[in-house]
């Protein structure tokens, strides 16, 4: 097809004047109505915990004896003293920690961060939240490629034990943001083994998608805090999780995990700010959930609601893009995300054209550090909210806006 053909495909999309979202990492209306008995759980008789405690009241600063029991198994942590449940959200948590790391530093430091040049590793294409967070902070930011299996290690290795000022790295080991991967058990040794020049280097192993299968084939990932303890590096990694995505994304329950002193140092910081989390949330949630397997089941709800909406948006991009050389994307066996990798150079416009079209799009650089793509190329696809329909003519949109800019690219090649 011609360069004018397809603008003019693209002129009778804009015709229809639509409004069509492909960026929102979120739980469609269904999904959260699957949820909407934990509302029920907690009436205005019956609102203490298993052990009588006043969940109305003040206190527990650390999470309510079940729900740190509950978190203990999400978090695959060997005992409750390893856990801290908070309030909604694991974002606040990590943002919380890297905020009393700059101020106070983290066990092993020698100074705290905030008086120090501190640098984090960013494998990329991540999540831009994780990567605002060091922005906010002042935090120089190196990004890392990401191979099939996780991040490039050898990098890695080399990075951390030639420069002390590198105090973390962002790591979403399963069904990742936005690739959808998993990372390998080889990832998991190196990343607990390997010689770091900073002594209060820290992992900070986000797990926002630890249970969340798009079928019954799961991918594994090994026990980061026992793989470290077995390598002596017990205080490396902060354990990250929450139920935004398996309840209510506005009114879940987040946790940190890691080693005890780890936590004790994080329940020493919270005294300042806190006396004592929202734990009737937390009861609500232990009672919906009474245990572990509980979650496991619920999560089969969410896939069925899900597998479809990445099947519909993989067949298009099969039907519309494969074999054309356009186009390379990932196929997760979980998470929220779609990892779609277009012309070298061409993202940005791919966007820009879907967006003119109706289809919001994440903004082509938005998984990289600083927001900046080197190669201009990838764009993270969300197919958890839209309906099979919507999903059906935004993709189709989405594949001609990669055909313009392509056939655009080659033409400006042509002429230059
Ligand atoms: C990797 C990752 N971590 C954390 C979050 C946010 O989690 P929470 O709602 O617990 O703050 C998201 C949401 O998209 C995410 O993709």
């Amino acid at each position: 097809m011609t360069l004018d053909q397809l603008h003019s495909n693209l002129e009778a999309f804009k015709a229809k004047k639509l409004e069509l979202d492909m960026s929102r990492g979120k739980p469609s209306e269904a999904q959260l109505d699957l949820s909407n008995q934990l509302l029920n759980t907690v009436t205005a008789e019956d609102y203490k915990t298993n052990a009588d405690i006043d969940t109305r009241n003040y206190g527990g600063l650390d999470g309510i004896p079940e729900a740190k029991e509950l978190f203990k198994h999400f978090l695959e942590v060997s005992s409750i003293d390893e856990v801290v449940v908070g309030g909604n959200a694991s974002l606040t948590i990590m943002h919380d920690i890297i905020s009393r790391a700059i101020t106070h530093g983290v066990p092993g430091s020698l100074l705290p961060w905030g008086k120090q040049t501190v640098k984090f590793l960013c494998p990329s294409p991540g999540y831009d939240r994780h990567f605002s967070i060091c922005e906010h902070f002042g935090i120089e930011m190196i990004t890392v490629s990401t191979n099939e299996d996780g991040p490039d290690m050898d990098e890695i290795e080399r990075l951390v034990s030639e420069d002390e000022s590198i105090k973390g790295i962002w790591m979403v080991p399963k069904y990742n943001n936005p690739t959808g991967l998993s990372c390998s058990d080889g990832i998991v040794d190196r990343l607990s083994k390997m010689y770091t020049a900073a002594k209060d280097f820290r992992i900070f192993w986000d797990n926002a998608y630890a249970v969340h299968h798009l079928s019954e084939e799961h991918d594994e990932v090994k026990n980061i805090l026992d793989t470290c303890k077995a390598e002596g590096h017990e205080n490396r990694p902060f354990i990250f999780g929450s139920t935004s995505k398996i309840t209510f994304a506005g009114a879940g329950v987040a946790a940190v995990g890691g080693s005890v002193e780890n936590m004790d140092w994080y329940r020493g910081h919270l005294f300042f700010s806190s006396i004592g989390p929202d734990k009737i949330n937390q009861v609500r949630h232990t009672r919906f959930f009474k245990s572990i397997e509980a979650v496991h089941v619920h999560m089969k709800k969410h896939a069925e609601l899900l597998k479809p909406r990445f099947e519909k948006t993989l067949a298009i991009l099969d039907e519309e893009l494969g074999g054309t050389g356009l186009a390379t994307w990932t196929t997760p066996k979980g998470g929220y995300f779609i990892s779609f990798n277009v012309v070298k150079g061409t993202a940005k416009r791919v966007v820009a054209l879907a967006s003119e079209a109706g289809v919001k799009l994440t903004s082509a650089g938005a998984t990289f550090p600083y927001k900046k793509d080197p190669n201009d190329s990838n764009i993270r696809l969300a197919p958890s909210c839209p309906t099979l329909e919507e999903i059906d003519m935004a993709m189709h949109i989405v594949c001609l806006a990669v055909k313009i800019a392509a056939k655009e690219k080659e033409q400006s090649a042509i002429v230059l």
